[in-house]
């Protein structure tokens, strides 16, 4: 077996996902360990972690409690269904992960990414409106511009036409919000943008469109991420979750990204006070050291589910590894990092200090807009005329070469590092990025 560490001489079988493959193949660029706050790139350079992997790194990278716990499971228990059968570690991992939940989220069920999150949550939302005798709510609402991953459900109700156009005509009976970028009136917002609360509004259209009694759930990211950040208006979650009151619509927050302390809060429901009936999550709940993600449910929901069914199998759904033992021990490991170095309050320490770092590149070449909240900041480049995407695929390659790992979605540069970051480490970023923007046509 190829050590992480030794090179592959071989790069055509696999096909790597999101990724331009001609290109990297003719331009390989590779990580062959990490530690705390660095990768090591196989050309033997350091890598500022400017991104936590993929906004999933939240507690840094390499820690020695995660590790240990996958190595001394992997060592017991190398596998167990959750089909009919349990074992210990699930259970632990529920109950603790419910603890971190806004209050009545209490009932946790496990997947193995993000994508498969939101799929659950569709579908026990779906579960729950023909449970309680509202069956013709089958209707799902998304959001323009919104990004829930890459499972059928998730590309329907998600909004980026990329990950839409190549693949037919996805579920039906899915409507979408517009979304909230408004930087006519909103650039350079530091945290939550003034302007937009109005917005939110649009669910009213859709009801009136469509009828409530066909609407099933409303699913957004309470600040979205992969799209290129973007952070809801002051009242726009408050106003969504009244219009889903009145009208007795579910709501899901799509929290793969906001959850574990990434703006200051176990989620950013906590931080930004709207509870949502459904948050998915993935990432940070193994400090991605195994991948596994959860979807929280309203008590009530779940109880409405199990309590309608007839006596045997209450949800027809599950993966083979749904809490399986070594990504429960895993996230039994991170949950005790977040809670032992305080790291969600950390972000919160934090916050001014980035939110400083990242506007001062208002004035760096080529940028148009600068945003931030909690540990996650973008930089919106203007798009090359007539090659969008290309200036900012360049700074990514550069930053790469020079020792920083960055994250480009279309031409926005969107940074979201390991909670454990200092505050030089910061100041490393936004100097390298500056250093970087005037080189770059
Ligand atoms: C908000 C959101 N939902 C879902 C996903 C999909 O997660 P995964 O790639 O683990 O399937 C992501 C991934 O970035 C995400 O940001």
């Amino acid at each position: 077996m190829t050590e992480p560490n030794e090179l592959p001489n071989d790069l055509a079988p696999f096909w790597m996902p999101f990724t331009d493959n001609r290109f990297f193949k003719e331009h390989p660029r590779m990580f062959v360990a990490a530690k705390d706050m660095h990768y090591t790139a196989s050309a033997g350079h350091q890598v500022l972690d400017g991104t936590g992997g993929l906004w999933c790194v939240n507690a840094g990278h390499g820690r020695e409690a995660i590790v240990e716990a996958i190595r001394h499971t992997a060592g017991q228990l190398d596998f167990a269904p959750t089909f009919q059968l349990g074992h210990p570690l699930a259970f632990e991992a529920a109950s603790r992960l419910s603890l971190l939940m806004p209050e009545g989220l209490d009932r946790i069920f496990f997947t193995n990414s993000g994508s498969e999150s939101v799929d659950s949550a569709l579908k026990i939302a779906l579960a729950y409106q023909k449970a309680r005798g509202q069956g013709t709510r089958t209707r799902l609402i998304g959001r323009e511009r919104g990004y829930h991953g890459t499972g059928f459900g998730g590309i329907s109700v998600g909004g980026i036409v990329g990950n839409r156009r190549q693949f037919g005509t996805l579920l039906t009976g899915v409507d979408h919000l517009r979304h909230t970028h408004d930087p006519a009136r909103n650039s350079y917002s530091r945290g939550q943008p003034q302007h937009g609360a109005e917005l939110a509004d649009d669910l009213e259209r859709l009801v009136a469109l469509h009828g409530a009694e066909t609407i099933a759930a409303v699913i957004v990211e309470p600040v979205a991420g992969s799209t290129g950040v973007l952070i809801p208006p002051v009242g726009y979650l408050e106003r969504l979750r009244q219009i889903c009151d009145r009208h007795d619509i579910l709501l899901i927050f799509d929290e793969v990204i906001t959850g574990f302390g990434r703006i200051g809060c176990a989620t950013a429901a906590e931080r930004l006070g709207v509870t949502p009936d459904i948050i998915t999550l993935a990432k940070g709940l193994t400090n991605a050291a195994v991948p596994m993600g959860a979807v929280a449910v309203r008590r009530e929901v779940h109880d409405t589910i199990l309590n309608s069914a007839a006596p045997g199998i209450e949800l027809f759904h599950g993966y083979t590894y749904s809490g399986h033992p070594l990504a429960a021990a895993a996230a039994i490991a991170t949950l005790g990092i977040y809670q032992s170095e305080g790291l969600f309050q950390r972000a919160v320490e934090l916050e001014e200090y980035w939110a400083d770092a990242i506007h001062s590149l208002r004035d760096a070449r080529h940028v148009i807009d600068c945003r931030n909240i909690g540990l996650i900041g973008g930089i919106e480049l203007e798009p090359r005329p007539s090659a969008p995407t290309k200036r900012a695929m360049e700074v990514f390659h550069r930053a790469f070469d020079s020792g920083l790992l960055i994250r480009v979605t279309g031409d926005i540069i969107a940074l979201s590092p390991p909670l454990i970051i200092e505050k030089p480490q910061i100041d490393e970023i936004v100097e390298k990025l500056a250093a970087i923007l005037p080189t770059v046509e």
